[in-house]
């Protein structure tokens, strides 16, 4: 979808590919984000996701980390659950509803779904009064219901009233330090200490639905949050009792060392003696005659010579495949009842457990199992989604503090209206030109308006305005007044929605007013 469009790229660069929570990035590279940061392809999966959502087909939703996770969940009919929270900063706008939509269609499928209120964090890193956010709160909540949150099902919550949450950020902050803070924040001594603790609150909130027992979990977000992703994964994983690794031999190896070891015992049948026991001196051979570059993940020589001399030191050892179990945090308690529960062959040392009859699948459930029954949470590493950010309709970011930038969905439908027909497009200088190159779809924020809102559910319609915008079919101002219409209607269809979930707002279990205020 890419070819003769300008290269109007020169604001890229600076900014292109920072992700910041707190800053204004935009992202102009997204295929950058996957080589740098590690966020992987969507589209990789997308044949695997049952009913998908328009977002995803249309690739609006780009990138994941570990969602295959919460699809083989949704697959089998296990438990799972969508996450996403709101800064109740001011209004919820059209960009907004794309993660209301990810969570509602999380919950469509079955997962248990919940959207949490971010006002300690509004309050925090933002300044907002009691009463601002309450208002705003409101807001977030009455479209959320309305573009068909079901809060019977599901949970809502706001941080500042939530014990449990506040407990669980407390303990989780125990697993973080400044240091680490710094390197993924750039937070310095000038920082506050409240933005700090509304970074635990947030990994809090990540992790929150699996307070009850563990589950996959997928945190629709935009991709400024993956800062955050990475640190609660990193922290899922520090709070757990046992850590699953395979092993060869009774010494440790490095993450790094450890596909040399199992190389090397791949390879017995090659040098062994008796390929039954290979000795961890033959395998030491065998490995210090391997080159780096035979290695295809790629292997520095140090990782090489390093492993080796584990091997060396080892000797008459022989190497024989396990599963171990270190523990990481686990009670005393724990830890026996664990040994106790490893079927088969084992073999118990210091501060791990080897067991020889366990895939190592088996050892993980069975890790999770014994953790759970001894009082701790067992997290699954959270999974994220990543949707593109809209443009605005102005050019430039789409803004909350820009009104021309964003459609609010609280503008009154003639306003919406307004606003569609002067945002700027991906049009020609004239007609007679756009007739003749076709327009620009990929660079107009009017395109973006029907892919990501107008369309909704209709591929065919967006393909044909695609298509008919392409080939010169399509001029701006008719393209524009259709999309307008489509937005006065969408907006008084939602707003009209939102009047008939005040009611249900009402019950649902969210306090409304709060009481710091
Ligand atoms: N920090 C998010 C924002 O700026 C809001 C948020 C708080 C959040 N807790 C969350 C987002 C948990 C996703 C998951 O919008
Ligand atoms: Fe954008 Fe429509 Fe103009 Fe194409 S015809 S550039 S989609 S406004």
């Amino acid at each position: 979808m890419t070819d003769d469009t300008p290269s109007d790229d020169e604001t890229a660069g600076a900014d292109d590919v920072t992700l910041d929570p707190w800053g204004s990035s935009t992202v102009s590279d997204y295929e950058k984000l996957f080589g740098e940061f590690g966020i992987e392809a969507f589209d990789d999966l997308l044949a695997d996701v049952p009913n998908p959502h328009y977002l995803m087909r249309r690739a609006i939703i780009f990138g994941h980390r570990d969602y295959r996770r919460v699809l083989d969940a949704m697959q089998s009919g296990e438990p799972f659950a969508a996450l996403s929270g709101f800064m109740p900063t001011g209004d919820p706008h059209i960009g907004h509803k794309l993660v209301f939509d990810e969570i509602i269609w999380h919950q469509q499928q079955g997962g248990d779904a919940y959207a949490l209120i971010a006002d300690l964090e509004a309050n925090a890193a933002r300044g907002l009064t009691w009463e601002e956010i309450d208002e705003h709160a409101r807001n977030y909540l009455l479209s959320l219901l309305a573009l068909g949150f079901d809060p019977e099902e599901g949970t809502l919550y706001r941080q500042s009233e939530n014990r449990e949450l506040q407990d669980l950020a407390f303990e989780l902050g125990a697993e973080a330090n400044f240091s680490e803070l710094e390197a993924i924040y750039g937070f310095g001594g000038e920082t506050d200490v409240s933005h700090m603790q509304s970074v635990v609150t947030q990994m809090a909130d990540i992790l929150y639905p699996q307070l009850e027992e563990p589950k996959p979990t997928v945190i629709p977000v935009g991709p400024d949050q993956d800062p955050h992703i990475r640190l609660a994964r990193d922290l899922a994983s520090r709070a757990r009792y046992f850590k699953v690794t395979e092993a060869y031999a009774s010494f440790e190896l490095t993450d790094a060392e450890r596909p040399l070891v199992a190389s090397a015992y791949d390879a017995r049948e090659t040098y062994a003696d008796d390929p039954e026991t290979p000795r961890c001196t033959e395998a030491a051979q065998w490995l210090a005659e391997q080159g780096v570059d035979e290695f295809p993940e790629g292997v520095d020589e140090a990782t090489l010579s390093a492993t080796v001399e584990k091997l060396e030191n080892a000797g008459m050892e022989p190497l024989r495949p396990r599963t171990r179990f270190f523990d990481r945090n686990a009670t005393d308690e724990a830890f026996e009842a664990l040994i106790d529960a490893v079927d088969g062959e084992k073999r118990v040392f210091e501060g791990h457990v080897d067991a020889f009859d366990l895939t190592e699948a088996e050892a993980r459930d069975l890790a999770q199992d014994v953790e759970v029954a001894h009082g701790g949470y067992g997290f699954v590493p959270p999974s994220s989604i990543y949707h593109r950010f809209m443009t605005g309709l102005t050019g430039g970011k789409m803004s909350s503090s820009i009104p021309a930038s964003h459609i609010s969905l609280l503008d009154d439908p003639e306003t919406g209206y307004d606003k569609v027909k002067s945002a700027t497009t991906g049009g020609r200088q004239s007609a007679e030109e756009q007739r003749e190159k076709g327009g620009r779809p990929d660079d107009c924020p009017v395109y973006e308006l029907y892919a990501y809102l107008l369309a909704a559910d209709d591929d065919e319609f967006a393909e044909r305005v695609y298509e008919e915008c392409r080939n010169g079919d399509r001029l701006c101002g008719d393209c524009k007044e259709q999309a307008a219409e489509l937005m006065r209607e969408f907006l008084a269809d939602h707003q009209e929605k939102r009047d008939e979930v005040e009611d249900l707002l009402e019950d649902a279990d969210i306090q409304l007013t709060s009481t710091r205020a």
